[in-house]
């Protein structure tokens, strides 16, 4: 039987005394693109960095591509955040003094990669070809988070973080870069993990769930 690629167990967090996951369980298999849904305050992002290693959950257990992450030290974890995960952002977190290549080149780097071929080659794919020696503020947010999608992937993690990838763009231009999410996934049978309270933007995954009160309704 396939295994998931990432479990969480009875997952709690909370911060200073107020309970913000109360028990979480979910399994998402590989090449599975889950999109989770909740209001404002309802913990998305507080599970997603428990989830990409950010933050360690207080209860429970999350595994993540077969390794235990939550009993990982700070230096596992660090090792795990760069060569498993990939992540994309609402404001694209591009380095503003580097350029588009070398912003896609920075998980390559920090895995010891020094061989650009690959940042070029998910440039091309994301659409970009051409405008590698750009610089982030002469491209439109759209552009720019597609060069965020290419930096989450090039290292070829197991997993892909996204926290209101859309929230910081039009609904047209939120659109394409859901297709692009998708048809990348798929193709490369990535497994996802899409934070949003976009319906819209829901509707690209395989599957969605909803946080309410810390907990997933099913
Ligand atoms: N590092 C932190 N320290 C203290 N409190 C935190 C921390 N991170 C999150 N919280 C609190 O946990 C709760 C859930 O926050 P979280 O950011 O996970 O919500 P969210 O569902 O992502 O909300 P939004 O849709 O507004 O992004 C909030 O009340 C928030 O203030
Ligand atoms: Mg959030």
């Amino acid at each position: 039987m396939k295994e998931p690629m990432i479990e969480l167990r009875n997952v709690e967090k909370a911060y200073s005394g107020t309970p913000v996951l109360g028990g979480i369980t979910l399994a998402v298999m590989e090449g599975e693109f889950v999109a989770v849904t909740g209001s404002s305050g309802s913990g998305k992002s507080t599970l997603l960095n428990l989830i990409g290693g950010m933050d360690r959950p207080d209860k429970g257990t999350i595994v993540v591509d077969r390794g235990e992450i939550s009993s990982y030290d700070d230096q596992q974890l660090t090792l795990f955040r760069r060569r498993k995960a990939g992540f994309v952002f609402q404001f694209f977190n591009l380095l503003p003094n580097i350029t588009v290549l070398e912003n896609v080149r920075i998980p390559l780097l920090l895995n010891g990669i020094r061989d650009a071929s690959d940042a070029y080659r998910f440039l091309e794919k994301v659409g970009l070809g051409g405008r590698e020696a750009s610089y982030p503020y002469q491209l439109s947010g759209g552009e720019q988070q597609r060069v965020s999608i290419a930096r989450a992937l090039v290292h070829d993690p197991g997993v892909i973080l996204a926290d209101e990838p859309t929230g910081s763009l039009d609904s047209r231009t939120g659109r394409s870069v859901m297709e692009l999410m998708r048809e990348l996934a798929k193709e490369m049978s990535k497994t996802i993990i899409l934070v949003t309270h976009e319906e819209y933007v829901s509707r690209y995954a395989d599957r969605t769930v909803h946080i309410s009160d810390g907990v997933i309704l099913t």
